[in-house]
């Protein structure tokens, strides 16, 4: 096992009727920008709830931040807030909706030239103005973590930033949120988790046998889960287990002691910045592709998963690695989820050329665990989900 340090200030209010606990969590002097997406919260009861938590305190609502938050839209944000002197941030949705607010936390008082250098740069970001969250969609994991991710439209560039300042101060996780989740966007959950777990499983082994088996029980249990949940998103016992597991994947816990990968996601980001594919579907088209390429770097692991997971015991290391890969394609194959480049867009034939050429450019040149994947890699790989 590596050495590490794990600290997550972020309290978490789990549960039903838990939105009402808005009222003693959100100091009662505060000036609060409520931040919100599309509007799924005001046809969901969502919206009437927070609104009747925070009594008389005085609200200022930022709506219409989008799927995949845009710098552009943010920047409006910012300005309301510095014009009226906002002091917390209350985020109402999913994932966008909480990573769009941990940039306006940050970008708020940041004193550089365009907070935008925020993510180029990358600044960490240390201190940054209090918030908290009502999650309304379980995937990322942003709830209890300390990262966002943000989209530059007029680049079309799509980049991550984080730090200490980020995590929330609380997040509010009630279960029945999900009844009104469209079934494209739980199956969207379902992977971007799912892969999270991979990113930090799918390595190398690092003696770590109870971060392992933290692993393995989220993905079987979203592996349990998926079917119940997009049959009856009001079902509670799945709905409380599927949030949980997307919370757990990404909150910092299964991956301290143990190498991580994150390339899927790095390469994954250029597919949403380019062609607007949602970012769970972006995982599932690349990371078949880089297991295959990366097979000798982890078919140690590929093979424990494939007995852990699937009861694979039968033929060579590299036979059950092998038999792993295709089990989970099947698994997003029973979720309805394409897996090939193609099946989203017609335009892909320069993609890899362009995703090595950028990373060439930012000096990303060995993503990965064994820092093994060098922009021409990852070329192949996107080249090989065509
Ligand atoms: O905008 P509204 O109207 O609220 O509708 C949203 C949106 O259209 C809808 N929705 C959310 N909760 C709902 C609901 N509809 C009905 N009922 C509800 N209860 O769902 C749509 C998608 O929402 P979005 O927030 O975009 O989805 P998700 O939570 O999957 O977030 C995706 C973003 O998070 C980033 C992704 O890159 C992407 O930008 N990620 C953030 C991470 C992090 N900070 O740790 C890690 C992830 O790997 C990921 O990169
Ligand atoms: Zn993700």
């Amino acid at each position: 096992m590596l050495n590490f340090e794990f600290q997550n200030p972020t309290k978490i209010i789990f549960g039903k009727g838990q939105i009402a606990a808005l009222a003693k969590e959100v100091p009662a002097d505060a000036t609060i920008l409520m931040t919100y997406g599309g509007g799924s919260i005001k046809s969901n009861g969502v919206y009437e709830q927070v609104i009747a938590a925070l009594g008389d305190r005085k609200v200022i609502e930022f709506s219409g931040i989008e799927p995949n938050p845009s710098y552009e839209t943010l920047m409006k944000a910012v300005e309301i807030m510095r014009a009226e002197k906002v002091t917390f941030v209350l985020a109402v949705g999913g994932g966008s909706v909480i990573d769009g607010t941990k940039f306006l936390v940050a970008a708020v008082d940041y004193e550089g030239a365009d907070p935008w250098e925020i993510l180029t740069k990358p600044v960490r970001t240390v201190k940054a103005m209090p918030f908290g969250t009502v999650l309304t969609l379980p995937a990322t994991g942003t709830e209890m973590n300390s990262g966002a991710v943000i989209t530059r439209y007029s680049t079309q560039e799509k980049l991550g930033m984080g730090g200490p300042g980020l995590f929330p101060a609380f997040s509010i996780l009630d279960p029945e949120v999900i009844k009104s989740i469209p079934p494209r966007q739980l199956v969207n959950g379902v992977v971007d988790a799912y892969t999270h777990v991979l990113e930090q499983y799918m390595t190398y082994p690092a003696g770590a046998w109870l971060q392992d088996r933290f692993a393995e029980s989220i993905m079987q249990t979203l592996i349990e889960v998926a079917p119940k949940i997009i049959a009856n998103p009001a079902d509670y016992e799945a709905a409380s287990n599927f949030m949980w597991s997307c919370t757990m994947a990404l909150n910092g816990l299964i991956q301290k002691g143990v190498p991580t990968d994150w390339a899927t996601h790095a390469i994954g980001h250029e597919l949403t910045a380019l062609y607007g594919i949602d970012h769970a579907m972006t995982l599932a088209i690349i990371f078949p592709q880089l297991y295959k390429v990366q097979f000798d770097n982890k078919k140690e692991k590929l093979a424990q998963y494939g007995e852990r997971l699937f009861g694979i015991t039968e033929g060579s290391l590299e036979e059950r690695a092998t038999l792993a890969i295709q089990k989970t394609i099947d698994f997003l194959h029973s979720l309805g989820v394409k897996t090939r480049l193609s099946e989203y867009t017609s335009d892909y034939a320069d993609t890899g050329a362009f995703v090595e050429e950028r990373f060439t450019k930012r000096g990303w040149l060995g993503l990965g665990e064994r820092k093994a994947i060098t922009p021409a890699v990852a070329r192949q790989i996107v080249e090989l989900s065509y």
